[in-house]
């Protein structure tokens, strides 16, 4: 979503705070703005619509200064992408404020703000909030008490940050519902919606809780409670290495990051070599919790959500434990029977994610047995509020489409099977086989991107078209419609799929000459079957694009592309064919010229609802 960063510094941060943007603005890129206070010149504000980069060659054009600022990157909620929608919002010349959230009762704030003579620059939830901050200031109040008058006004979620010219050396930030930290320097501290955006300046981190505020200078750091009650939170360093932003010899993250799987596979199964490994990987807490697992319940969104589905067979079929698996914007509005001794397991690349954090917020008293999330963001607030954790090693991900997130929670939600088949009576046989392929994964997956030049030409056909239709039998299914997420979030073809028995029940009608249908065929026990729905495909002239294990007997033929995958144990191949959808996609986003890392309308972390 939004980005924020925010410096108070005793040298000049623009360019901190233009590199911070443009850590984040994989996450919302609508528009983009900043504001220095100057002790010359007071506040000095730059907002563009469109990229980061349009807001680097304002400042390169018009360059200010300051040694406290605030900054942002938009992806819009409320008011189309515009520059006087754009962030920061200003009141009264004298302070600005940037947000990330929603703000649920904005309408009646901005009806009193306009009663009371305040006039409306945008059409933004967001201005509201500097107004509020506005009146309480004028009304005496320091800006940290402002900022906890303003805070208790509204409904929704928000990250904030504000600067006033009284205060020229001040930051003041609040968080509920929306992440923020504080990023602790010497002689200087800053806040972000991500501590990405920061690691080029620190390395130690305060993570805020839900409810706090907070209050920067150079010298100190000062958080409370929404109740103004001053509280410690503790300074946490990053240890590993700086993440790489940089895209080397690619031309897009995205590719970047399909490439980047073998290691990120490696680095997630590191040191899992025994069933009891494993279930190390899961924290000291989760034997105690595992051992009371009768029922598993699955919330996630989005691509997380399809490893979610994947996930569900494996957890029946090997583990023989009953699975439910459900987007988490429904699953937290529904009302619900659980059964006794039920995990609820989030999954989320981002951990930050707003429909799956409320899906575990929400959960009643007393309704799971424990909460695991699979994450690939340490200190996110879902590994924050969760009791077990499960940590992906992806790596940081900036495309968009969820690449290398997918397959390492694939990984994670295998080994959670492992851990919990083992207390099911799963023969022991069955989990050395199952280890020894996870071992040999990297190698298949390896295999596979050997596949891109391939791949690539085979995208040439769906450059001209429309519509495309991804079909899967069993546990591919969910791979066919992660295929089909990805096409159209980075091509905006329209895809969509479906179990391939579903074909004669509707969706046959759709296929004709000018609809590719793209099929993912191992060679499993439904190969047969899958075989006789493609034929239903190809009487209908429709032109089949097969991604098909090398010995499962297909040939490329009229109207019908095989694409021959490698041959691989029979586990890994929802994981080894979703690469091979990736890389398909990618392909055909770059010959149709859309932007594969930033698609339109799309943000990396979905942090409202
Ligand atoms: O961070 P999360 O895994 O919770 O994000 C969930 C979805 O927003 C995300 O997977 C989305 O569907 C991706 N853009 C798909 O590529």
């Amino acid at each position: 979503m939004c980005g924020i960063v925010a410096a108070a510094a005793r040298r000049e941060v623009s360019e901190i705070l233009l590199e911070g943007l443009r850590r984040l603005e994989y996450r919302g890129y609508d528009s983009a703005g900043m504001a220095l206070i100057n002790e010359q010149r007071g506040l000095q504000i730059h907002k563009r619509n469109g990229k980061v980069k349009e807001l680097e060659a304002a400042q390169l054009q018009e360059p200010f200064y300051g040694s406290t600022g605030i900054a942002h990157t938009r992806w819009a909620t409320h008011g189309k992408p515009s520059q006087e929608n754009a962030h920061p919002h200003t009141s009264g010349q004298r302070l600005a404020l940037v947000h990330n959230g929603i703000i649920e009762n904005h309408a009646a704030l901005r009806k009193e703000l306009i009663d009371v003579g305040y006039e409306m620059a945008s059409v933004t939830d967001t201005e509201v909030i500097a107004h509020l901050l506005h009146q309480h200031l004028q009304a005496g109040a320091s800006l940290m008490q402002a900022m906890q008058k303003t805070v208790a006004r509204l409904e929704g979620a928000y990250a904030l940050a504000a600067i006033d010219v009284e205060y020229p050396d001040t930051v003041v930030g609040a968080r509920k519902g929306s992440p923020l930290v504080v990023g602790v320097g010497i002689g200087e501290n800053f806040l972000a919606s991500d501590q990405m955006a920061l690691r080029q300046v620190t390395d130690r981190f305060i993570y805020l809780e839900e409810g706090d505020l907070v209050e920067i200078t150079p010298g100190a750091v000062q958080v409370c409670t929404l109740e103004g009650e001053s509280v410690e939170r503790p300074t946490k360093r990053i240890q590993e290495a700086l993440e790489t932003s940089e895209l080397g010899d690619f031309d897009h993250y995205m590719m970047k990051e399909i490439f980047e799987q073998p290691v990120a596979l490696e680095a997630t199964l590191a040191g899992a070599t025994t069933v009891q490994d494993v279930e190390d990987s899961f924290g000291n807490a989760a034997a105690g919790v595992f051992d009371r697992v009768t029922n598993v319940q699955i919330v996630a969104c989005g691509t997380s959500y399809h490893a979610g589905m994947v996930a569900r067979y494996w957890l029946e079929e090997i583990a023989g434990i009953s699975c439910e698996v459900e987007v988490a914007s429904e699953f937290r509005y529904r009302k619900r029977v659980q059964h006794e001794g039920t995990l609820l397991v989030a999954i989320s690349q981002s951990g930050e994610t707003a429909d799956t954090l409320a899906a575990l917020r929400n959960a009643t008293e007393g309704e799971f047995i424990g909460s695991l999330v699979v994450a690939n963001v340490d200190n996110s607030s879902l590994v924050r509020e969760c009791d077990l954790v499960f940590l992906t090693r992806a790596g940081a991900e900036i495309g968009v489409a969820s690449t290398k997130a997918f397959t390492t929670q694939l990984v994670a939600m295998l080994m959670l099977t492992l851990a919990l088949g083992r207390r099911r009576n799963m023969a022991e046989a069955r989990q050395l086989e199952i280890i020894q392929a996870l071992q040999d994964l990297p190698h298949y997956v390896r295999q596979t991107l050997e596949l891109n030049s391939a791949i690539q030409t085979l995208s040439e056909a769906f450059i001209p078209k429309r519509h495309a239709l991804f079909l899967g039998r069993g546990i591919q299914y969910p791979i066919a419609m992660e295929g089909a997420l990805k096409l159209k979030e980075i091509s905006y073809i329209h895809a969509e799929a479906y179990p391939a028995g579903e074909l004669k029940h509707g969706p046959l009608a759709l296929v004709d000459d000018d609809m590719p249908v793209v099929a993912v065929a191992p060679n499993d026990e439904l190969l047969e079957k899958l075989k006789s729905n493609l034929e239903e495909v190809r009487s209908r002239g429709g032109e089949l694009f097969v991604f098909a294990d090398r010995e499962a007997g297909f040939a490329t033929e009229d109207r019908v592309t095989v694409l021959p995958m490698p041959h691989c144990p029979e586990v890994l191949k929802p994981i080894v064919y979703t690469v091979a959808l990736q890389l398909l996609s990618y392909h055909v986003a770059l010959q149709k010229g859309t932007d594969v890392d930033k698609p339109r309308n799309l943000a990396k972390s979905v942090t409202v609802e």
